[in-house]
């Protein structure tokens, strides 16, 4: 191979190496080398790129053992919904409501993952996940809600569970990613009522007592800072209520209370060596600048801003600031309750996609949060700004204001304008982009001691986006929803590759 090659060749075969390369192993198939790149190898002639190291060896290394994964929830790819005996569930009854989903879409078919899961994990081997997170339909197990069980619910868990170790992925499972047992609101009122919150600890007993010999790892909630602000306050997502303050603190409390019992539940009900976490969206505060001042804004921040979920469940109590906003609205607890809601856990798992930023302030609570400028880039969904310093200080707040020892990301990923290109391959640069930058910061926790011990990649395919329908895509496989058809997207080979080197790619 020639060692003399001109700039505008060298560009030439870069980008034919670059779209080569990246498109075959998005396809999966990387067993032969793309053309071009051979003759980039050593082609380097000049002694100024002879001194820079191979972007393989960038010392952007995870630590080993770290468990890369991929996650989806029950009614955002199942389908199936009326199958074996499942009942239905709130997002069932919100999805029906003309104009609350975009293009009225549902969940009825979604990925049809209930009948396609052996396909799926073979989507999940290829990219080499360790590890995938996924969640139970609760109206699956229990289509009241609570009272009879449906095995048949049950069995569909267990099918998949076998698939998964099978396949050597282990399997993380989430019990409760909002798919709420009509029932129970029709009965009180869904998480308004104390009953929810007794019926889900019961629920999550359940489950573990039968899953637990193959499931190690469970998940009680996902986001109690999405599905209660978004279904009762909001009124964007099931059951589409917009509650009075009051009764919306209760709700929280119902909610991280139910969280409590179910982790007590399955303490109670697992086999030995079961771990048990949480997944919360926390609001994550990044200091404006990276100093002392803002550093300290920005821990204070994170305790207040999330004191009716995650700040309780670490400490045992409200934050006096939180109650005294409240005032008269402040949710009715006892002593017992604070107990149960911060019973402890094996780990924490968070779900991270944006920041906010803050700064040091001369107010009582000694922090401000910085609006957005309208400039600031974000993804394809409105509100998910581009903020990669989220997977620093995310993680490193929660370990050094709470001791936590396990941490994972429970999500991260985006939403792209993903089209298949004329030659059939989704070119989510922007998707790349935001995964490159996000794990730079994540890597850099890594790299200065922050715990996390893996991170699960949102989503393994394109689902539905809950009132976004079918519109914003946030998988690493584009999914054609009329044939069902599954196709890596540029992204998938970018993670594929990241699994491989343990490391940022
Ligand atoms: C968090 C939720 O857990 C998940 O269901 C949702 O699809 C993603 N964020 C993206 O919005």
């Amino acid at each position: 191979m020639s060692r003399k090659i001109s700039r505008r060749r060298f560009a030439k075969v870069a980008g034919t190496a670059a779209l080569a390369s990246t498109a075959t192993s998005a396809l999966g198939s990387v067993a032969s080398e793309p053309s071009g790149v051979s003759e980039l190898r050593g082609s380097s002639g000049g002694s100024d790129t002879n001194a820079l190291a191979s972007p393989q060896t960038t010392g952007r290394e995870f630590p080993k053992g770290f468990i890369w994964g991929s996650a989806t929830a029950s009614y955002q790819v199942e389908g199936a919904v009326n199958e074996d005996g499942r009942g239905p569930s709130i997002w069932d009854t919100f999805s029906r409501i003309p104009g609350k989903v975009v293009n009225n879409a549902t969940g009825d078919v979604a990925d049809d993952h209930y009948h396609r899961y052996k396909e799926d994990v073979q989507l999940m081997k290829a990219l080499g996940v360790k590890a995938y997170r996924f969640s139970i339909a609760w109206p699956r197990v229990f289509p009241q809600g609570a009272g009879a069980p449906n095995p048949k619910g049950l069995d569909f868990y267990n099918r998949l569970v076998d698939e998964l170790l099978a396949n050597d992925i282990k399997p993380f499972a989430t019990l409760y990613h909002w798919d709420l047992p009509q029932a129970l609101q029709d009965n009180g009122g869904g998480w308004e009522s104390r009953d929810t919150s007794k019926a889900f600890g019961d629920y999550a007993g359940y489950v573990a007592e039968r899953l637990s010999d193959r499931v190690k790892h469970f998940f009680t909630i996902n986001e109690f800072g999405a599905f209660v602000e978004l279904g009762y306050r909001i009124g964007i997502h099931a059951p589409g209520l917009k509650l009075p303050p009051g009764r919306f603190n209760q709700t929280r409390h119902h909610a991280v209370l139910g969280h409590g019992l179910a982790v007590q539940a399955i303490r109670a009900k697992a086999k030995p060596g079961t771990r048990i976490g949480l997944a919360e969206n926390m609001t994550i505060c990044a200091p404006v600048i990276e100093n002392a001042q803002h550093i300290e804004a920005a821990t204070r921040a994170t305790r207040e801003l999330n004191a009716q979920y995650m700040t309780v469940i670490q400490e045992g109590k409200y934050t006096d600031a939180y109650l005294a906003a409240a005032g008269a609205d402040a949710p009715k607890f006892t002593p017992e309750e604070l107990k149960i809601i911060s019973s402890p856990l094996d780990f924490v798992g968070i779900n991270i996609y944006t920041p906010i930023y803050v700064r040091a302030d001369s107010s009582s609570l000694g922090f401000a949060v910085a609006p957005h400028p309208k400039s600031f880039p974000h993804m394809a969904s409105f509100w998910l700004f581009v903020g990669p310093e989220a997977l620093y200080w995310g993680p490193r707040h929660v370990a050094k204001i709470w001791n936590v020892k396990e941490i994972y990301i429970t999500e991260n990923g985006c939403s792209s304008s993903d089209v298949p290109a004329a030659d059939g391959i989704v070119y989510d640069t922007d998707r790349v982009m935001y995964l490159r930058s996000y794990l730079t910061q994540l890597q850099r926790a890594t790299a200065e001691g922050v715990p996390v011990h893996g991170y699960f990649l949102w989503s393994l395919m394109d689902n539905f986006e809950w009132a976004d329908g079918y519109t914003n895509r946030f998988g690493l496989h584009y999914v054609d929803y009329a044939t069902q058809k599954r196709t890596p997207k540029l992204s998938a080979g970018f993670y594929k590759e990241v699994i491989a080197r343990n490391g940022v790619a």
